[in-house]
């Protein structure tokens, strides 16, 4: 059964885009080899995306690494919008439900990760009991404003426990009832 997975590039102060969705930080701030950033890729079988993601700014479009992990991926993805375009590019599902988009996602990435991209969705994940684990790489850069990796007006707790033996900050999102 796929596990649902919010996996980021923030800013140590916690943003995962600039201000007005500026990604220009990240190619300019994160170089070299990321071997956990590898694995992950092999063990993704489908993304989940939101619509301001996947609309978003990419430093690297027009080149070869345009797109998640630097061009990389290549699987189906599964974007969550209430205006889906008339024709929908290869590989890719418009959905305009959470729920449904989740169980597309899972039903596609078999017995691997549900990768989601996008702090909404993944906080409306997270907020339906739907997310599993979540994985955070640092960008040693503070951006003072932009999108949060996680944001709740008037805060919350969402308890999260370091998963065993792996990379720092990958974490299971811990349920009341687990
Ligand atoms: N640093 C990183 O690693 C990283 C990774 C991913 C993304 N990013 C950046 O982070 C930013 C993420 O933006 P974000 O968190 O504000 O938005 P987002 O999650 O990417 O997308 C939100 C949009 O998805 C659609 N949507 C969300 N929930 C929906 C639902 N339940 N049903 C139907 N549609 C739904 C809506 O689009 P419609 O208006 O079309 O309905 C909504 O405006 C972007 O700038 C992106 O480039 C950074």
């Amino acid at each position: 059964m796929a596990k649902v997975l919010y996996a980021a590039t923030a800013s140590l102060d916690g943003y995962i885009a600039g201000p007005g969705g500026d990604m220009s930080w990240l190619t300019e701030h994160v170089g070299g080899a990321n071997p956990t950033a590898e694995r992950l890729l092999a063990e993704v079988g489908a993304l989940l995306v939101g619509n301001r993601t996947f609309g978003g700014d990419d430093p690297n479009r027009g080149t070869d690494k345009e797109g998640a992990f630097g061009g990389q991926y290549q699987g189906p993805v599964f974007v969550l919008t209430h205006r889906p375009p008339a024709e929908a590019p290869a590989g890719v599902t418009f959905v305009g439900d959470l729920h449904s988009a989740v169980a597309q996602a899972k039903e596609a990435a078999g017995d691997r990760y549900v990768n989601v991209l996008g702090a909404n969705v993944a906080k409306q994940c997270i907020e339906a009991g739907l997310l599993d684990e979540v994985l955070m790489f640092f960008a040693p850069v503070l951006l003072g404003d932009g999108v949060r990796m996680f944001d709740h007006p008037g805060g919350t707790r969402v308890r999260l426990a370091q998963l065993p033996g792996e990379t720092a900050h990958w974490y299971r999102v811990v349920r009341s009832a687990s």
